[in-house]
Formats: structure tokens, C-alpha cells, sequence
């Protein structure tokens, strides 16, 4: 389990880009076996999330070639794939887990999917119910709650479903179920999750009616395969974005980000805080909206954060605890709960990481109000096996007084492993190591 210890960081003034984006790219590399065809996704996201997909996928007979900037996918259609001999590992990664639930639950053989300490603890109920509604025979620990799961895969049915909670992960395994069901199945969602499974399927030609902002109805259909190129990961950008403000005198600007609406709630958010921040270059690449974000060092204002512009911003809570922290006033985020369920209980973890820093935090059920200060102190901080949680609470130690550490930070791996290099290359005042 490795350390990080992180120096205080003068300004920071550079141009940069980031790895692909890992929703996107583990919807391509599904999608693309899924079809008929060869499919190529450049820029892709290298984090060991993705790889847990790719390797599943290969496990079903897919052949997946890997280099360093792109993946070749040969698809076998809707119905190619073959029983895998061991169970599948989606280790810490619950997008794996419930896509491909969604996958396996309507293909003609057995398979069991199981996952690392944090990922057998999350709920899989969200996905079960819907898809046992659709005829699915899945099973798996407390009446499968938990994983792993085992699937007995059948001809499915298709549903009209309308789920309690908003999630692109219960969604997108349902319209991948949908797909190999006999009939059209409709989604309904309480407020929009990210969109990027139902861009993917209409650049690869399925029949997709948005009946509403929130109701989605699929028609099953075979899928196009289409090369993909795969925007930077607006959540990995969110950690230099955040640095860019935090520190004086400093400019950043990140290029080719995916600007997604249902993506960037951040930005909105940090520009009610005062943020400069300004969004350049905007076009479409395979269906997603992509451009550059240049970002200048600004003193940010406390705020009540609107849930809906939160839901947009669901993976960048840790890094925008670390921008309410150093805001004038009281920063409140409600409305939340999902945030105990993600790779840690996330509101626990931030309210304890900035406690040791020394901001002031009140921890909620639904969220935390941040009391912001100048300046942060070094401390610390266990990143709780959370890939975002360390890299917010390296960040805010390029604000601090002293040296902060982080342990257990071989996390990082799972979306974003060139983080620390990128990090030292901007800042090259502040010493970045490991041990
Ligand atoms: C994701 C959806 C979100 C997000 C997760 C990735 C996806 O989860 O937090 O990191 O790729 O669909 P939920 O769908 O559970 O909100």
C-alpha cells in the first residue's frame, strides 16, 4: 500500500490534456462487442476500471487488441459471445459490474461476477429488481443485494421500468438488456443521469425516443460497429481545474475535455462560487460534446449548491469539498445519500480528510456544510481504498501550510494512473513522492 507525501505548490501556469473518458470508454468497448463489426476507440481510458471491462469481455470470447493509444474490438453481435470458464472480476469497479449484469442476464449460459472488498459491498439490488422484472434469473448474496452474482442468462422481456433513484449505472444495464429483450423497453428516471450509454447507441444506429427529458424508450435492435474517439474524462480534468483556482497567479488550460451536460456540474457550480472558468473550442466528436477549458486563479464564495447541478457532479464531490474548503463563507451540499454507496461512504471520508486539514465540517445524512478557511494544513489523510478521495486530498495539499500525506493511494490506478506525473509536471515547485 503506497504513500504519497505532497510539498505546498507556488502557481501553476500550463497547458495540458487528459486520459479518455471512462464512462465513455467502457460503453464503447461493450457496444463495439456487441456489434457487428470492427470497432477502433482511441484514447482510450487506461485506468484498471477499464481494463476489468476488457478483460470480462475478452473472458466471453471477444477479441479486444491493446496499445498504448487505442483498442481494436472485434464484435461478435448481440449474440457471439460464449459461457466464461471463471468467474469475471470486475474488481473495484461498479460500472463494470452492473453493465455488464445488464449484458449477461439475457445471453444463453451461466456466469458469475464478483468483485474486490468495496464493490461486494455496494448495492446490486438497484439493478436486480429491474432486470428480474425483465425475466432474469440473477442471485447473489442477501437475496441479491450484494455480489457476487450469478446468472443464469434467459430470453428476456422487455420492461417499463420507472427507477427511485437517478442512475446512469441502473440505466445503462437496463437499455443493455433492453437490446436483447423481445420487445421495447422503456427507462423513467427521477432526474437525468449521465447520457452516454444512449449516445453510444444511437452513433452505433439503435432507435432510442426520448420521450421526455427523464423517459427513455429503446427499440432492440443489431448495433453499427463505429470507430470511437473517446473525449478526456471531464472527472479526471475536475482535479486541475480545482488546483488552477486554488492556487495564486496561476492558468490552466485542459484540451479536449468531454463538456457533457450531464457531466459538467462543476463547472456550474464553481462559477456561481466566482470561478473564472471558460469553456473554448466546443464540437462534437462521435456523439459527445468536447472542447478546451481554461481555467484562472480565483478567490471562490460559499454557496447552497442545487441538488440537480450536484447530480451532475456526482464524481467530483471530493474535489469540490477541497474548493468549498478554501471558499469565503459556508459551502452546503444536500441531497446526496448516493454518495455513501460509491467507492467509499464519501461523505464520511471528505468530512473526516478536511477535518484533518482543519476545516470545519457538519456531516448530514444527505451531505455536509463546509465552513471555508484561507488555508489548509498538512496532515494525514487515508484515502479509504477511494481513487478520488486522494487525488482531492492531493490537491488541497498543494494549498497547505506543511507537507500532507495520503496513504494508500495505489487507488489512483483505477481511473487516472498517469495522475501523479501530470500533477508533478505541472507543479514543479512542489515535490511529489511516493514510497
Ligand atoms: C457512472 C455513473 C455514476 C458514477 C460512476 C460512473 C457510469 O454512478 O458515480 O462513477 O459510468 O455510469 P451511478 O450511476 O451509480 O450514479
Amino acid at each position: 500500500m503506497s504513500r504519497l507525501t505532497i510539498t505546498p505548490s507556488g502557481p501553476i501556469n500550463s497547458a495540458i490534456s487528459i486520459p479518455g473518458d471512462k464512462s465513455i470508454t467502457h460503453r464503447a468497448v461493450i457496444f463495439s462487442a456487441m456489434a457487428e463489426g470492427t470497432c477502433t476507440i482511441r484514447g482510450y481510458c487506461d485506468g484498471e476500471d477499464c481494463f476489468r471491462t476488457i478483460n470480462a469481455i475478452r473472458a466471453l470470447g471477444v477479441s479486444i487488441e491493446v496499445s498504448k493509444t487505442e483498442l481494436r474490438v472485434f464484435g461478435k453481435g448481440l449474440w457471439g459471445f460464449s459461457e466464461p470458464q471463471h468467474l469475471l472480476d470486475c474488481g473495484n469497479s461498479g460500472t463494470s459490474m452492473r453493465l455488464l449484469t445488464g449484458l449477461l442476464s439475457g445471453q444463453d449460459f451461466f456466469s458469475v461476477l464478483t468483485g474486490d472488498r468495496s464493490l461486494r459491498q455496494r448495492p446490486m439490488g438497484r439493478i436486480v429488481t429491474p432486470l428480474r422484472q425483465m425475466g432474469a434469473m440473477v442471485s447473489g448474496r442477501k437475496g441479491g443485494e450484494l455480489a457476487p452474482l450469478a446468472i443464469q442468462g434467459v430470453r428476456l422481456s422487455g420492461v417499463s421500468y420507472t427507477s427511485p433513484i437517478a442512475s446512469a449505472q441502473v440505466k445503462s444495464a437496463i437499455l443493455i438488456a433492453g437490446l436483447l429483450a423481445e420487445q421495447p423497453t422503456t427507462f423513467h428516471e427521477p432526474a437525468r443521469s449521465r447520457d452516454h450509454t444512449e449516445r453510444v447507441l444511437q452513433y452505433f444506429g439503435v432507435q432510442l425516443d426520448h420521450e421526455s427529458d427523464t423517459t427513455i424508450r429503446l427499440h432492440p435492435s443489431a448495433l453499427t460497429a463505429r470507430d470511437v474517439a473517446v473525449p478526456g474524462d471531464f472527472s479526471s480534468a475536475a482535479f486541475f481545474i480545482v488546483a488552477g483556482l486554488i492556487l495564486p497567479d496561476s492558468r490552466i488550460t485542459i484540451r479536449n475535455v468531454g463538456l457533457n451536460h450531464t457531466r459538467v456540474g462543476l463547472l456550474d457550480i464553481l462559477k456561481t462560487m466566482g470561478a473564472s472558468i471558460q469553456t473554448l473550442n466546443i464540437h462534437d466528436d462521435a456523439g459527445e460534446p468536447v472542447g478546451d477549458i481554461h481555467i484562472q486563479s480565483s478567490q471562490l464564495e460559499g454557496t447552497d449548491i442545487d441538488p440537480k447541478d450536484m447530480l451532475r457532479a456526482i464524481d467530483e464531490f471530493p474535489i469540490l469539498c477541497v474548493a468549498a474548503a478554501l471558499a469565503k463563507g459556508h459551502t452546503r451540499i444536500t441531497g446526496m445519500e448516493d454518495l455513501r454507496v460509491k467507492e467509499s461512504d464519501r461523505i464520511t471520508t471528505m468530512a473526516q480528510a478536511l477535518g484533518r486539514v482543519g476545516v470545519d465540517v457538519d456531516e448530514h445524512p444527505d451531505g455536509l456544510v463546509i465552513h471555508g478557511r484561507g488555508q489548509l494544513h498538512g496532515a494525514e489523510c487515508p484515502s479509504h481504498g477511494d481513487h478520488r478521495v486522494a487525488m482531492a486530498m492531493a490537491i488541497a495539499g498543494l494549498n497547505a501550510l506543511e507537507t500532507t500525506t495520503i496513504t494508500d493511494i495505489d487507488c489512483i490506478q483505477t481511473s487516472f494512473p498517469g495522475f501523479l506525473n501530470e500533477l508533478q509536471q505541472i507543479a514543479p515547485t512542489c515535490r511529489v513522492e511516493t514510497s
